[in-house]
């Protein structure tokens, strides 16, 4: 089966051809960073509009990058939620257009789940149940993860921990913006950090009082401000804050901080009710220090840890047309009158049960 994937939730405007839901034959991204890094953050009037413009261009490429077309597509599956509205509806609508022209099959995908089954694209096998973390830029979220199949054919999500403030890619971001780093921070302190001490500043973890599986990061956020302010720093480049030592140690700390935040609360869910698998996934996943410390917890306790290349852990349409090819193979269909919905969520509260079931 092959599925035309088309993501537009936030401002990366994406299509790809996935086949069988497993080999990726085209995965085009346009990425609106150069409108947005002039503003520092994301606008989402002009996301709409670089949608508008791109969709097309980018849709064809994907098609044209398979070898193939829309006569010779079974299926086709776009994001419907959460992100920004404007930008989702573009997706969407350009989805059922193609859709209702070509007969085609298709299914509203949510976001969420694709960077979930972002990981099923590259690693075949992934036993259940297991412990997914999704990290990006809107998101911070635990969920558990069964299987009614033994594989990813059908999943039941329960989610078992979220952040209460700030997601963790949105503090490398304000972190990122509050240096003077180009939008998004994530990619660039990842780089700097390397080159800084973890162990000169250090930030605490923060406190989260009940036994929740919560995570937290506007304090680790407003304790790098409190130092900016303090030390009167200033703003600097990518190119000048290699040079700065103290600089490249502040960036090495702060991240340090959130990635054992997120190693811990992970392995912490994980000795509490025991998955065969921890999946990472979501654009904060590309960060090469929590891949290290995450796979090194993981072999610690035996558990099995998977995560996808980068290229399909920043937001991407290969993950939607996978996750929308498995729900299509068991006859999921979407109608026209499916609406975006920005504030989608994939899973309610529920902790797992020795059972397998979720508990009430
Ligand atoms: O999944 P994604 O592309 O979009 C959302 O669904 O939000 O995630 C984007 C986020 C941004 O906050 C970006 O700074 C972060 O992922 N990110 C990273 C890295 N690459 C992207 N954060 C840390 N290290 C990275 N290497
Ligand atoms: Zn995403």
């Amino acid at each position: 089966m092959r599925v035309l994937g088309i993501e537009t939730s936030c401002d990366e405007t994406a299509a790809a051809v996935v086949e069988d839901g497993r080999r990726v034959l085209s995965n085009v991204i346009y990425s609106q960073v150069d409108t947005h890094t002039l503003y520092g953050g994301i606008v989402p009037e002009l996301a709409s509009r670089e949608h508008i413009r791109k969709i097309e261009p980018v849709v064809g490429q994907a098609l044209d990058e398979a070898g193939t077309d829309l006569e010779h597509i079974d299926g086709i599956a776009a994001t419907y939620g959460p992100g920004l509205v404007g930008s989702l509806l573009v997706g969407l609508t350009y989805a059922k257009a193609l859709a209702y022209a070509s007969g085609a099959p298709w299914i509203g995908v949510d976001h969420i789940e694709g960077h979930i089954y972002s990981v099923f694209l590259e690693n075949a096998g992934v036993e259940f149940p297991a412990l997914a973390l999704v990290v990006s830029g809107g998101h911070t979220n635990l969920f558990w993860v069964e299987s009614t199949t033994g594989d990813c054919a059908r999943l039941e999500y329960g989610l078992i921990g979220k952040t209460r403030d700030d997601a963790a890619g949105e503090a490398y971001d304000k972190v990122g913006k509050l240096l003077g780093l180009p939008y998004p921070g994530g990619p660039v302190i990842d780089r700097l950090a390397a080159l800084g001490d973890p162990g000169v500043r250090r930030f605490p973890m923060a406190k989260i009082s009940d036994q929740s599986m919560d995570f937290s990061f506007s304090g680790i956020k407003t304790a790098v401000l409190r130092v900016f302010k303090e030390e009167g720093l200033k703003p600097l480049d990518e190119e000048a804050s290699r040079r700065d030592p103290d600089r490249l140690n502040l960036l090495a700390g702060f991240q340090e901080g959130v990635v054992r935040a997120l190693v811990r609360r992970t392995m912490e869910a994980a000795g509490r009710f025991r998955p065969r698998s921890i999946l990472l996934s979501g654009g904060v996943a590309a960060n090469r220090r929590l891949r290290e410390a995450m796979a090194q917890a993981a072999a610690e306790t035996d558990v099995a840890f998977y995560y996808p290349r980068p290229i399909l852990t920043t937001d991407n349409a290969a993950m939607i047309a996978c996750a929308g090819t498995f729900r299509l193979m068991r006859g999921e269909r979407s109608g026209y009158d499916l609406d975006a919905e920005p504030g989608l969520k994939l899973a309610a509260p529920a902790p797992p049960s020795k059972k397998g079931r979720w508990k009430q």
